[in-house]
């Protein structure tokens, strides 16, 4: 194990900027390195070819980032404008709103946040590189849910004490239209200072096209008409039109520094949220869409997400962690095969009234552990293996 006492997921860090680990290369489950060239942890052709801070094309790319990142315009709303709010986040996919975390709030998770990741970077590189990649990820990026065991940090306290606060629980509400919405998980990603590569567009989600009841009665309460053909469907405008203002569910990616055109800021395709067509992939994206990113979002802020839309992460060229934990929730007729206990029912026992509602169908039961919880491993091997050791 290696100690990194001094990790702070914001300000000036000497982490990452491992110049061992080649652009483009994942671990499969046991940590071999691989280069893969589709999907999720598609290999980015326009990479450095060096993980290096001075690298000639590290600075070139640093150069065109510094005169054009960022989308521009980008809103940042206010936590009480909840009706803008809401029209943003359904025209775009997505909506920036800015101090959702008080000072208290802000310091305990950016504790928290460093404190999983030293976990996650204890685990010695393999041939003189400096950390271990994840399963399926690029270098120097980290799900703080995928790198748990039990694929969630519900049972963290502090990401426990996120699902609901006084700023977001009435957006969610507006968003939901209703308070019958629940939690699915707790987690978030992380890049370190040289994830040089973008990571390719992809959704978390894609939108399934059902239309149960519940869904049509959110819908409804969500100000669609329910207009019918000749004979007695649902008309095109209409089935379009709920998919569009019924989002499946809604992640909250808290941000624990400020967003620059530096240091790795997601970026989002606006609009994007119900189209049925896959993103371009890394070779086709154009450059507008590379740009797109959240640059100006300050620390405290949260960015809204509709997780079917298009977005991916960007270069971190600074020497900063760019940070931020998540919260996942969905619709109160998203089928219940999505959740999975992976909340205590002690640190469930500490929370407030609407939080136990909104967690109870991820809570264990009284006395019991989910499986997993507890032990973060960049490798899925290492997981398998602790969540089965938790399970017998
Ligand atoms: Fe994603």
């Amino acid at each position: 194990m290696i100690e990194h006492p001094h990790i702070a997921v914001f300000g000036e860090t000497d982490v990452g900027w491992c110049a061992a680990t080649p652009p483009n290369e994942t671990s499969d489950d046991d940590g071999r390195p691989i280069v893969r060239v589709e999907g999720f942890t598609a290999a980015d052709p326009g990479a450095p070819k060096r993980r290096v801070y001075d690298d000639p094309e590290v600075r070139a790319l640093r150069e065109r980032l510094r005169r054009r990142n960022g989308l521009p315009g980008l809103e940042i709303v206010e936590p009480h404008e909840i009706d803008r709010a809401r029209r943003i986040f359904l025209r775009d996919g997505f909506v920036v709103v800015r101090d959702l975390l008080d000072r208290d709030a802000l310091d305990a998770f950016r504790e928290a946040s460093a404190r999983v990741l030293r976990q996650i970077l204890a685990i010695p590189g393999f041939g003189g590189r400096k950390y271990v990649t994840e399963t399926s990820r690029l270098p120097h990026r980290y799900s703080y849910g995928t790198s748990s065991a039990s694929r969630q940090l519900l049972h963290e306290k502090v990401w426990a004490s996120m699902i609901d606060l006084p700023t977001t629980t009435p957006l969610l509400k507006s968003f939901f239209g209703g308070d019958d919405y629940w939690v699915i998980g707790a987690g978030g990603d992380l890049c370190l200072p040289g994830a040089i590569e973008y990571q390719a567009l992809h959704s978390d989600t894609r939108e399934s096209y059902d239309l149960p009841r519940a869904r049509l009665e959110q819908a409804r309460r969500a100000g669609v008409e329910p207009r019918t053909g000749e004979d007695g469907e649902l008309d095109n405008r209409t089935r379009q039109l709920i998919f569009e203002r019924t989002p499946p569910r809604v992640t909250i990616n808290f941000l624990m520094s400020d967003l620059t055109w530096e240091n790795g800021p997601i970026r989002q395709i606006p609009g994007t949220q119900v189209r049925s067509d896959r993103p371009p992939t890394q070779a086709d994206e154009p450059a507008w869409m590379r740009l797109s990113t959240l640059v100006g979002a300050p620390a405290g802020a949260g960015v809204f997400r509709d997780p079917r839309a298009w977005h991916g992460a960007t270069p971190n060229l600074s020497r900063e962690i760019r940070a931020m934990p998540n919260v996942e929730y969905g619709a109160p007729w998203l089928e219940e095969a999505v959740f999975r206990p992976s909340m205590p029912h002690d640190v469930w026992s500490g929370l407030g009234a609407h939080a136990q509602k909104i967690a109870g169908r991820v809570t264990t039961g009284p006395g019991e552990w989910p499986a997993g919880a507890g032990a973060m491993h960049p490798l899925a091997s290492e997981r398998a293996r602790a969540k089965a050791a938790g399970n017998a």
